[in-house]
């Protein structure tokens, strides 16, 4: 009897090796420990059995028992265990998958330059003005010293809503806005904004564009403030090491008129593509303000004088970035935007 109880025990050892939960493990222990294993079995034999066998027995039996409920809690704790690796094993999250990106919108390369600008003429005590997209005939070309069938209008076809009223074509009627609101009042300006022309769209025309205005009247205002400003606002958006230069020109709201040309920034000025072998390349119109856009304004244009520009911003942007078609600006490919 002695012999079975060693032999259960490798049987044993065996079964809870191929008990996979606790519940097996249960039915393992039932089947060893419980009323109908082989140890109750011999135990129940006991009865036939001499004092002295009995007590031999009974040691093997408790021993057989101990045996049995150490290897049933060893097992127990090898699938809790194996319970929680697997489970650390799936929850487990991987750090060296790389993040989501998370892409922004880049500020519209127009938008970055028109603040580059304002930011340089704030700084020399400019004031900003905004003046309205639907504008008056009388502002936009009337009081700037361009009466009906003046031939310099053809240059600047417009949308017309009325015969009264129009998409401006240029920033200059902030001109004449802020001059009124200034009531003979010094001046000092710029207006940045959207204008309009009935142009075909081309790699160099859009029938939407951007300026930007200048506008300073006061007293003893001269060419070379005008020269002076416009030399620094070039340096600090086109290249410290450059020159400017005037060239007379024509417009009906100042006089001189004259077109700011500067060095070319691609050869320094010996001749190449982007100057048309020039060395020089045309970047605003300015002139001194028309004594007649005074008067109509409401100023002594000979206790006050005052210098004007109007620039591009397209232009602008084209030039320092290299940009060869105007029509990037408005198609929003991110892959253009993107760049700035
Ligand atoms: N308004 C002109 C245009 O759109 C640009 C311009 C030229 C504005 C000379 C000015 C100026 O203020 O003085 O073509």
């Amino acid at each position: 009897m002695l012999e079975k109880l060693l032999s259960l025990k490798n049987q044993v050892v065996n079964d809870l090796k191929k008990a996979n939960t606790i519940n097996e493990v249960n039915e393992t222990k039932a089947a060893y420990l419980g009323k109908k294993s082989p140890l109750q079995e011999l135990m129940s034999k006991m009865r036939d059995l001499s004092v002295e066998e009995r007590k031999e027995l009974g040691k093997a039996a408790n021993e057989f028992r101990a045996f049995v409920e150490k290897e049933l809690s060893k097992r127990i704790t090898e699938i809790n265990e194996e319970a929680i690796n697997k489970r650390l094993e799936s929850e487990t999250i991987d750090v060296t998958l790389p993040g989501r990106k998370f892409r922004t919108g880049t500020i519209h390369p127009l938008r970055k330059i028109t603040r580059e600008i304002e930011d340089f003429f704030l700084g020399m005590g400019y004031k900003i003005e905004e003046g309205p997209e639907i504008e008056l005939d009388q502002y936009n070309f009337e009081m700037l010293n361009l009466p009906k069938g003046h031939p310099a209008r053809e240059m600047q076809d417009s949308f017309y809503i009325d015969e009264n009223t129009l998409l401006r074509t240029h920033t200059s009627p902030v001109q004449v806005r802020t001059l009124l609101k200034a009531k003979g009042e010094p001046v000092k300006i710029i207006c940045p904004g959207k204008v309009y022309r009935r142009d075909n769209d081309d790699a160099t025309h859009s029938h939407q564009f951007m300026q930007i205005e200048g506008l300073v009247v006061d007293k003893d205002i001269t060419l070379a403030d005008l020269k002076g400003t416009l030399t620094m606002l070039c340096k600090k958006m086109f290249g410290e090491n450059l020159e400017i230069r005037f060239r007379p020109s024509f417009f009906p709201f100042t006089e001189p008129s004259v077109e700011v040309d500067v060095t070319c920034f691609k050869c320094n000025g010996a001749g190449c593509s982007l100057c048309k072998s020039s060395g020089w390349i045309e970047v605003l119109g300015a002139g001194m303000v028309h004594p007649n856009v005074l008067r109509m304004a409401g100023y002594d244009p000979k206790v006050y004088q005052g210098f004007a520009f109007g620039l591009g911003i397209e232009r602008f942007s084209m030039l320092m970035n290299s940009i060869d078609d105007i029509r990037h600006f408005y198609t929003n490919d991110p892959r253009f935007l993107r760049q700035f």
